[in-house]
Order: structure tokens, then sequence, then C-alpha cells
């Protein structure tokens, strides 16, 4: 472990217990005297023996010392990392994590000499949200909770966290928190007035995010009205069908990264205008979660390859951000591998292409990368969520025409509505 964790754990020490206690840490953790350097790597066995010895000598269990111990490297981490360039000024609490592994940890590693980083995966969820995924022989998630906290602290932000599984449980592999902005009121109030004054003064398109019949309906439409609880907008009517049949919509706004929920009140789709309440921040951004999510009816073969492991599913849920998959039990898989890269093949089955003045017919064969966001156990399966990394325009264009599809098949359906209205 690098030599600045035990500078850092000296000072520590020093604060909690005053100069001498350093030297009776050592002598009780059976080392010799000696001064650590911040450019030098030692046994981790050297940092456990000193934790258990501090531990004791604050008289905590070793699991609150590192905690501790975290929230007090804090203001030396951040100052340290800005100051190597490795931690922007700009970056709070959840930036610095998103950065963890690269550039911060890896500036303290050294492959030549066999000094590797510690794998602290991470994933930026949404704004205010980060999943943590640490795989470590050392265990320190303490330390990392401490630091997580602290980093909170330093920067006046209400941050929180989940930990949905922790090594040191039922000899879990790792540990798997989110991390998140605690502001209930900030993540889902809405103040409709603001809002939709925005949207209505620069006469902005807002995108509406519906679904018919399994499949999605998305259209743009304008703010008619607005007042402090009810909004009346203009939607197509085929956009109108969907929400009136759902009685609610989704909503994405220009200038909000998350998107909104709203409830139907009342809808004329031959006037081309619904009235919604009771709106919603989202967890997420709307258009991210629906944006052209096809349910195919039949599920459809993929295989993914994880870490050298190959794996053979069907496609439950698919879009342009990524696919939800389901693998039949039993399988060997486990959360070790959130996060992880994932190359994925399968024969998407587009009816079919238009081409410019050609037409492909289908299936069509993809091949994909992305990562592994989650891992769920479902009564008959194991469900796992890969994001796709940013698809070529080849590949967009290929989904594109598949959702295209999926809405030729709904149209009639659609339109046998509107002839009943
Ligand atoms: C939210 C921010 C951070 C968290 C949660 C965090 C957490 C951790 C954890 C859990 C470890 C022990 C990992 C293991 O060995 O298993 C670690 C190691 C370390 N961290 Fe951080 N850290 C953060 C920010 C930083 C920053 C900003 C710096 C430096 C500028 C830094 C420098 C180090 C170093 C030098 C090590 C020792 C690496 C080694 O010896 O292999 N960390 N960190």
């Amino acid at each position: 472990m690098n030599g600045l964790i035990f500078l850092a754990l000296d000072d520590f020490l020093e604060s909690q217990l005053g100069v001498d206690a350093w030297s009776e840490a050592m002598d009780s953790a059976g080392l010799e005297q000696q001064d650590f350097e911040p450019e030098y790597f030692y046994p981790d066995q050297v940092a456990v023996d000193l934790f258990n010895a501090v531990a004791k000598q604050l008289n905590l269990p070793l699991s609150e010392m590192l905690e501790k111990f975290g929230r007090h490297l804090v203001p030396g981490l951040v100052k340290m990392g800005q100051h190597m360039g490795i931690v922007k000024k700009s970056w709070r609490t959840l930036d610095i994590l998103e950065h963890i592994q690269d550039p911060i940890l890896i500036s303290f590693s050294n492959k030549d000499e066999g000094i590797l980083a510690p794998k602290i995966r991470v994933y930026r969820l949404k704004h205010s949200e980060i999943a943590i995924a640490y795989v470590s022989k050392r265990k320190l998630c303490h330390l990392l909770k401490g630091i997580v906290l602290g980093m909170g602290e330093y920067f006046s932000e209400p941050i929180m966290f989940k930990e949905k599984v922790c090594m040191h449980n039922n000899n879990a592999p790792l540990c798997r928190l989110t991390v998140y902005i605690d502001d209930p009121d900030m993540v889902h109030y809405v103040d409709i007035n603001r809002e939709f004054k925005i949207v209505h003064s620069k006469i902005e398109e807002l995108t509406f995010y519906n679904q018919f019949s399994g499949i999605p309906i998305i259209h743009a439409g304008l703010v008619l009205q607005y007042g402090d609880k009810e909004v009346v907008i203009q939607a197509p009517r085929e956009q109108l069908v969907a929400m009136e049949a759902e009685g609610k919509t989704y909503i994405s706004l220009k200038h909000l990264p998350i998107g909104l929920k709203a409830m139907v009140k009342e809808v004329e789709v031959k006037q081309g205008y619904a009235t919604l309440h009771e709106f919603f921040m989202t967890k997420g951004a709307v258009g991210q979660r629906f944006y052209k999510r096809i349910t195919p009816k039949k599920r459809f073969a993929v295989t993914i390859d994880i870490d050298g492991a190959s794996f053979s599913g069907k496609v439950q849920n698919i879009s342009e951000g990524g696919v939800k998959i389901s693998l039949q039990k039993p399988v060997n898989l486990d959360e070790s591998v959130l996060f992880m890269p994932v190359a994925l093949k399968f024969n998407l089955p587009l009816k079919w292409m238009q081409k410019g003045d050609t037409i492909e017919l289908g299936p069509h064969k993809l091949s994909l990368e992305g990562n592994l966001l989650d891992i769920v156990d479902e009564e008959n399966c194991l469900a796992v969520r890969i994001k796709f990394n940013t698809l070529t325009k080849h590949n967009l264009f290929v989904l594109d025409q598949y959702y295209q599809r999926y809405l030729e098949d709904a149209q009639p359906l659609i339109n046998e509505r509107l002839g009943v209205i």
C-alpha cells in the first residue's frame, strides 16, 4: 500500500491521541520504527497490522476506526488531488467518485513494478446518484464509506449511501453501494409555474413519452397554458390517445436534466390538447429511460461475453441506450462482474430495412459493446442490464429501423382507437 496512507494514519492518530501515539502503534503492530515515504509502496500486511493497532489504541472496532480515518483523510486528499491536477477544482463528491479509478487511483499505480491500483468501479447513474462496486482483497470498504461521507461534509453536500451488498457479510465477493445526494425536495419537487414558464416563454417544444400496446409513442408538443397546478399541452393525436389510455405521461424539457411524470386530467383528442396535473420528477432522464425502447413480443437470442466467459440469453427489451437480457438458471454469474465491459452478439429480428433506395431483408447481425449495469435475480432467470457504449451511426440506424417497423405494426391499433373517438 502507498506510503501516503501511513503518513495520513500517523496524522490521524496524532490528532486523536497526541504525538507519542504513533510510535506506540508501531510497537504494538510489532513493526520497527521507520519513516514511511509517499513514493514507496509497503506490504499490505503492514497496513493491516497498523490499522488494527490504531483501532485498539482508540478503543474502536476496526470498521469504525477506518470510517473515522476516511473522514479525516478527505481535506488532505482533495487538496493533494487538486495540487497534482487529478482532481478538478469544480468537482464535488460525485464527480470525484466518478473519476476515482481514472485518473485518481491510476496515478498511484505502476504496472511495470506490478503495483496495480485498487479496483473501485463506478457508474454515474444520474446527476445525483452513482453506483460503486468495490472489489479488493484489502476489504477496506469502511474506509471508502468514511471518505465518501467526509467528502459530503467537506463540500457541504447531503451525501448518503445505500449498501446493497457488503463483503463483510455472507462472504460476498464485493461491496456494492449507491451514493446519492439526499435532497428529496430537489429531486422530486416540480415548480410547475417556473418550469413551464421557461418552456412557454421560449416557445420551446417538449417531448412526451407514452406506451401504447407495448410500443413507445414519442412526440414533441407545446405548452398552451400553465398555472400553479395544471398545464394544458398540445400534442399529435396519436400521443393524446396513448396518454388517455395510460392516464399519465412522461415529459422531457430541454432545460431539465431529469424527466417529469404527469397525470392526465383531461384529453380532447379531436381538439388536439390535454390537461396535465400532479407533476413529479422522475428518477432519471426520461429520454434515456424511454428512448425508443422495445419489448419484443417474441424474445430473441443473444450471446454475451464477460471477462472471458460466454453466456446465452434472451432479449427482454432493447433501446438505443441498452438492453435487458434474461439468462436461464442455473448460471454462473454474480455481482463481481458489475460494470465490467461486455461484448454482445445477436440477430436483430428486423423484417426489412430501408437503405437508400434499396431494401435489405432481416434479420440483421449486430455486435455491440457495453457495460454490465445490474444483475437481478428474477423468478426463473437472472436478468442483466447492459448499457451500450456509444453506438456507431450504422448501429443507431439499424435500431431505429427496428423501432420504425414496430411502430408500423402498432399503427393500425392506434388508427382503430382514433376511429372510435
Ligand atoms: C471519494 C473519493 C475517494 C474514495 C471513496 C477513495 C477510497 C479509497 C479506498 C477504499 C482505498 C483503498 C483501496 C484498496 O486498497 O482496496 C483507497 C486507496 C487510495 N486512495 Fe483513495 N479514495 C478517494 C479519493 C482519493 C483521492 C482524491 C486521492 C489522491 C489524490 C486518493 C488516493 C489514494 C491512494 C494513494 C490510495 C492507496 C492506493 C494503493 O496503495 O494501492 N484517493 N482510496
